[in-house]
């Protein structure tokens, strides 16, 4: 995509002080990360757990601790806004209102004590001034739009009395409330059982062609993004290892870590796995190999994996850091068996 991002991150870097992380103080949770998005573009962002997507999330939204984290960047700019120099007022109209945000767990996010129609409504007056009658019916109407049955009845009921599904249908509701210009969902569906997740995606996407949002979608799941991103976003241990128009991912994963991550997606049909698969875990912060991160679970690693980072290369619109293709003939053909093997999966 051309033309000047919504979002437009460079350089993202994140650390838990000594006291907060169980790993070495100081150490990097997010390292040097870079991404863009445009208005009405998905960018997926993928990786285990652990890998620090919450964490850039949180960075993204001005959520973390400033007593506890550093946060660093080259550029964190949202609309043209600089968010790395935001009072905490102006932070207050932009999340909920312009940025948007689901997660993981509708419940914890949700007042137990409050019916969703007081939740939706307190959005409403607090990004769009609307009370009263006009907040009520802005309400009834957000519940219809995110596909809620009897909305009229449904807006006096307390979070506890709705299903999972249901109660991130309302979380929805309170972040389009806002008329967000991009909505952050982290693991939207994780908690949700593999029909209602289905329904949830489809929701998302019908909702960002109404609406022409961005969606950054984050997920540990690869196998829920073909549906709905434009582009991918693969993270390793706080680093950016691989981006690439959805398609292409799909088609020609060059990163042995996003190989692993494909072959590894549970498949429509198939008994959900988990992403355990691949050997050995994520590495916490403090505890991240020099060189290549991914490189004590990659079964192509030689030497100068363990050398230096590998630099960020660009793939055609995207780029990959991997110094695979460049160093060792091998690895191409390793690629190939790799993504024919996955061929014959998906088959
Ligand atoms: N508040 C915190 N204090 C210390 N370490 C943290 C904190 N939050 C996350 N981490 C660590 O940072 C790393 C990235 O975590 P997270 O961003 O939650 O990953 P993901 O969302 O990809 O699963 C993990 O090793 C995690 O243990
Ligand atoms: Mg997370």
């Amino acid at each position: 995509m051309s033309g000047t991002p919504l979002l437009d991150v460079d350089g993202l870097t994140v650390s838990f002080n000594a006291a907060s992380s169980a790993a070495r103080g100081g150490a990097l949770a997010v390292d040097g990360l870079s991404l863009t998005i445009h208005p009405g573009e998905t960018l997926a962002l993928v990786g285990e757990s652990g890998c620090g997507k919450s964490t850039t999330a949180l960075a993204l939204m001005g959520l973390l601790d400033p007593h506890r984290t550093r946060v660093g960047a080259n550029r964190l700019s949202f609309d043209g806004t600089d968010l790395s120099r935001l009072p905490e007022a102006s932070w207050r109209r932009l999340r909920g209102g312009s940025i948007g945000m689901i997660f993981q767990d509708p419940l914890a996010a949700l007042n137990p004590v409050r019916t969703v129609g007081r939740q939706i409504g307190e959005a409403l007056r607090l990004h769009r001034g609307l009370t009263g009658r006009a907040a009520h019916s802005e309400t009834l109407e957000l519940l219809r739009l995110v596909g809620i049955p009897e909305p009229a009845r449904r807006i006096d009921d307390y979070p506890h009395r709705l299903s999972g599904g249901m109660r991130q249908r309302v979380l929805i509701a309170m972040a389009l409330a806002g008329e967000p210009r991009l909505l952050i969902a982290d693991e939207p569906t994780t908690a949700l059982d593999v029909t209602i997740q289905a329904q949830i995606l489809a929701l998302l996407g019908n909702l960002q062609q109404q609406t022409g949002m961005a969606l950054l979608l984050i997920t540990h799941d690869l196998g829920i993004v073909g549906q709905l991103a434009h582009r991918v976003a693969v993270m390793y241990a706080g680093r950016k290892i691989e981006e690439r128009p959805v398609d292409e991912l799909f088609d020609d994963a060059r990163h042995p870590y996003t190989q692993r991550l494909l072959a590894a997606r549970p498949r429509r049909g198939a008994v959900r796995e988990r992403l355990t698969e691949i050997a050995g875990a994520v590495p916490a912060p403090g505890a991240v190999a020099s060189g290549c991160a991914f490189a004590p679970r990659c079964v192509f690693a030689h030497a100068a994996c363990r050398e230096a980072v590998p630099a960020w290369r660009s793939l055609g619109t995207g780029g990959i850091r991997c110094v695979l293709d460049e160093v060792d003939a091998n690895a191409e053909s390793s690629t190939i068996a790799h993504a024919n093997e996955r061929r014959s999966h998906a088959a």
